[in-house]
């Protein structure tokens, strides 16, 4: 069993009350109403739910990038006020530097907090062989397909060592073949590491592939629905009964918060 297992049941993330309202000149949006949950360590929980509904604005106020209206949300018991070296973030649309190569990217984050030449070389290179990209560290992103800059932007993630890794959509731009590499990855990846994931998909079947954990979310304002643990192992077959069962019934709830429908 591993370390990631063995640390189950510990609540390193508490969500409580929260409530984001979007004030502009125009109107008010009420983004995420009456949210209350706790992550733990070592879990990769998946968050599904309608376009538009509020989940990246969930994950921005985890990532300390954007103030709640109002509840709370703490790591280990330190607000997350602020953005920190505790949360590493993957974007959909990558964010890299198309003008670093491979290897810069990684290192960027070091640059920052002033690790020595030496040791950011290494930590890059550890991470980039991680995700596969060895023969590729001195590449520069714009030669490097989609699926290439998306692990570019997990080592990127990864190298500092966060302890909570939030990802927005990271596969929604690749395709079929890539994503389920990208999934088999990040299951690799979890079995190696003790990190929390906080992973937004619009994929059902993503989710239910890799999640310990799926929420469930309403229609804007984002409340939630149902909270679903999945205990079973990895890797995950799916065209097994349970599978198939599981990921229908995530698609019926989704289906009655369509907003086309209501
Ligand atoms: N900066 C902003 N100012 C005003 N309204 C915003 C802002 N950002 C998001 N919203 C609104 O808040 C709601 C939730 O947006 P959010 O991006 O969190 O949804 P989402 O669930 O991530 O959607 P998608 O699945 O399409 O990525 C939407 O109605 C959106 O228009
Ligand atoms: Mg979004």
């Amino acid at each position: 069993m591993s370390e990631a297992r063995s640390k189950e049941g510990e609540i390193q993330i508490r969500i409580e009350n929260l409530r984001k309202v979007y004030v502009t000149d125009e109107s008010q949006t009420v983004a995420i109403e009456d949210f209350t949950l706790d992550i733990k360590r070592g879990e990769l929980i998946s968050i599904v739910g309608p376009s538009g509904c509020g989940k990246t604005t969930l994950l921005r106020m985890i990532a300390g990038l954007l103030e709640p209206t109002s509840g709370t949300i703490t790591i280990d018991g330190r607000p997350c006020s602020d953005p920190g070296p505790d949360r590493g973030l993957v974007f959909q649309d990558f964010a890299l530097f198309p003008w670093r190569t491979v290897r810069k990217n990684v290192e960027f984050g070091m640059e920052v907090t002033g690790v020595p030449k030496e040791e950011r070389r290494l930590r890059a290179e550890e991470y980039l062989r991680l995700v596969g990209l060895e023969k590729f560290m001195d590449a520069r992103i714009h030669e490097l397909s989609g699926g290439m800059k998306q692990r570019v932007g997990i080592a990127r993630a990864l190298v500092n060592d966060p302890e909570v890794i939030l990802m927005d959509e990271p596969f929604g731009a690749l395709d079929a073949q890539t994503r389920n590499i990208m999934q088999a990855e990040l299951t690799k990846i979890l079995e190696k590491s003790d990190k929390t994931i906080i992973f937004i998909t619009h994929s059902v079947d993503e989710a239910v592939f890799l999640s310990d954990r799926i929420v469930v979310l309403s229609k804007r304002p984002a409340e939630i629905k149902e909270v679903i643990d999945i205990p079973w192992p990895r890797p995950r077959d799916r065209a097994s009964p349970e599978f198939t069962a599981l990921r229908k019934h995530i698609l019926d709830e989704l289906e009655k918060e369509n907003v086309l429908n209501n």
